[in-house]
């Protein structure tokens, strides 16, 4: 890859039929305050700059992030460049003292609660593309999207997305309020989304934004065992796939990745960031992959894989991979949309 093809802008893309325009591919901001070991703030301030400058416009955020920190982080940022980004955070993840605790609250009073508190800690008075984040099934799905599109008409966001819900979940929901996006995680190694999610994604016309699409990292063989490799503080090392024997034969399933990236002279997360991009024209939707990095070199690494083209027997060999993961990619999965499609 030359330094004047790294440079390039992305290109641009609309999440759904009447949502933002954004380049082709995000950054997710999550590491840059939690869940993967100790951050340095001016190497992750001057990836959001590298960002900008290489026409990733997409910035993902969530309230629970450092519970409300990585929002906060994120507001000088946007305060500098309001109109030149779309800025995405969610709602409904939530936490208490206790590390361990995950709750997920859907309620209508919860949202319209929840909002208040991520236009403050972001400095806005409306947020681009506002996500639910896990849902409660005890919750009609209909009651949360009405108190989302309440949101909308009230002027405190500007387009709804949802997060690991199912095909026909993302239906209904749809039929409520229009949905622009659907984050879920989507990868080499995490296909469970081609189920019923993306079907529907591509019948309504609601752009895809994978999350994880570097399979937190392993896909880039940046590290080969959790528990050995990553610090105490880091959440991959409670994630079934990556520590252990399970690590072990998943690191086996990278060859394929290798072979390929030594073939395009590209690197593992390009490879595996290529085929993210490539699921687009084979499921015919919009997919905006959101790559989380704290450096700006990964972040120029990242934005330049939207320009590698696999073949279709290249996608092939790649192919095999997802059925073939030992393990799964959450300790609990009973908050992800796979949990009710089995
Ligand atoms: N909706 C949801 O439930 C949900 C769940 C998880 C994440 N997310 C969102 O999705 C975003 C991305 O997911 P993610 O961060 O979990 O996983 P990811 O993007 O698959 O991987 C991130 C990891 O890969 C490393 N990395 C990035 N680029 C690299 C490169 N070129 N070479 C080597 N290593 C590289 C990063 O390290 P460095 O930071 O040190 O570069 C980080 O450890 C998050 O930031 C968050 O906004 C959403």
């Amino acid at each position: 890859m030359t330094s004047d093809e790294t440079n390039a802008p992305l290109p641009q893309v609309r999440l759904g039929a009447t949502g933002p325009t954004t380049g082709v591919q995000g950054l997710g901001a999550m590491g840059m305050s939690e869940f993967y070991g100790d951050t340095d703030e001016a190497a992750a301030r001057d990836t959001l700059d590298a960002a900008l400058e290489s026409g990733v416009t997409l910035i993902d955020t969530a309230d629970v992030y450092g519970r409300g920190a990585n929002e906060e982080f994120l507001a000088p940022f946007v305060a500098a460049h309001r109109d030149e980004i779309t800025l995405a955070t969610k709602f409904s993840m939530v936490r208490t003292d206790d590390p361990a605790y995950r709750g997920v609250r859907n309620d209508p009073a919860y949202v319209k609660a929840a909002v208040e508190g991520s236009l403050r800690r972001l400095g806005v008075d409306v947020i681009d593309l506002y996500y639910m984040h896990r849902r409660d099934p005890a919750v009609p799905l209909a009651e949360s999207v009405g108190a989302m599109a309440e949101l909308v008409r009230e002027g405190k966001v500007r387009h709804l997305g949802l997060s690991e819900v199912t095909g026909p979940e993302l239906r209904e929901a749809h039929a409520v309020h229009p949905i622009a996006a659907l984050q879920s995680e989507w990868s080499l190694f995490s296909r469970d989304v081609e189920v019923s999610a993306v079907p529907a994604a591509a019948e309504l016309g609601v752009a895809l934004v994978p999350y994880s699409p570097l399979g937190r990292g392993f896909l880039t063989g940046a590290f080969a065992d959790a528990a050995r490799d990553l610090p105490e503080n880091d959440f991959r090392r409670t994630q079934p796939r990556f520590s252990g024997d399970n690590a072990r034969s998943n690191a086996a399933l990278l060859e394929p990745v290798r072979s390929l990236a030594a073939a395009h002279g590209a690197t593992l997360a390009q490879i595996a960031l290529a085929w993210v991009h490539q699921r687009a024209a084979v499921h015919g939707l919009t997919v905006v992959p959101i790559p989380g990095t704290r450096k700006r070199s990964r972040l120029l690494e990242n934005a330049a894989a939207t320009r590698i083209v696999l073949t279709a027997s290249e996608l092939d060999l790649l192919e095999p991979i997802a059925t073939q993961v030992a393990g799964a990619r959450y300790p609990d999965m009973s908050t992800t949309s796979a949990a009710r499609e089995s």
